[in-house]
């Protein structure tokens, strides 16, 4: 799927996207944000889309969003407002693909149901460890490619369906597990039936 295809998608999407996608993945937005407020601290939201996990953000995490789709980031914008979130420092459209931010810049970096939809999700994630300060950490959920019993056939029918779906049902973990410097900490399987998958990655202090 290419940026052109993602634009598309999620002018699509923005609409419904609380009542569908957004509602099947909130286990992992919850389980995110849970995370993060236990350690509080200066946070980027890689792929914010429509806001869904702000509101889930404690007073002592200090959020900054991005996201490509100005259709979703404008229901963001509106969440923030309604709901008065003082702790959302700001939201900016942006490709995760070469972050407008300084080296070093985040205490914590989430990724949630984002990294199978982005184009160059390996650069993606060398953008992110860059961002974030050594002995920080990534907190991602998505959904991961299963190895096997029917859902690893669904996954494999809707493959090749990507630019109408808005992601790749068949994104293999591994993708997200390559960068040197970030160390897999803890994985743990979400609902809706283990379909998602919770990872906390720490950035090492060696260059
Ligand atoms: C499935 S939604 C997830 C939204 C939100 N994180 C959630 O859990 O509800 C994926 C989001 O990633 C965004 N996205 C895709 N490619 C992107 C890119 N290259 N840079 C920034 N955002 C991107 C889309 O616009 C969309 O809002």
């Amino acid at each position: 799927m290419d940026i052109k295809a993602v634009e598309a998608s999620y002018a699509r999407w923005a609409p419904v996207y609380d009542k569908t996608f957004g509602a099947v993945t909130r286990a992992g937005r919850r389980r995110t944000a849970e995370y993060i407020n236990n350690h509080g601290g200066s946070v980027l939201e890689v792929g914010v889309g429509t806001g869904l996990a702000l509101p889930h953000y404690a007073s002592n995490v200090q959020v900054t969003g991005i996201d490509f789709s100005e259709e979703m980031l404008a229901k963001a914008r509106l969440r923030i407002e309604e709901r008065e979130l003082t702790n959302i420092k700001e939201l900016r459209q942006m490709d995760a693909r070469s972050l407008d931010f300084a080296d070093n810049s985040f205490d914590m970096v989430a990724a949630m149901h984002v990294l199978s939809v982005v184009p160059e999700p390996k650069r993606v994630m060398s953008e992110i460890e860059r961002v974030l300060k050594p002995g920080g950490r990534v907190v991602i959920s998505n959904h991961f490619k299963s190895t096997q019993g029917v859902l690893a056939s669904i996954e494999k029918f809707t493959a090749p369906f990507a630019d109408v779906l808005g992601w790749h049902s068949d994104f293999a973990i591994e993708t997200v597990l390559q960068e040197e410097r970030l160390k897999l900490e803890l994985q743990q399987s979400l609902p809706p039936f283990g379909m998602m998958t919770f990872l906390v990655l720490r950035k090492l202090h060696t260059n």
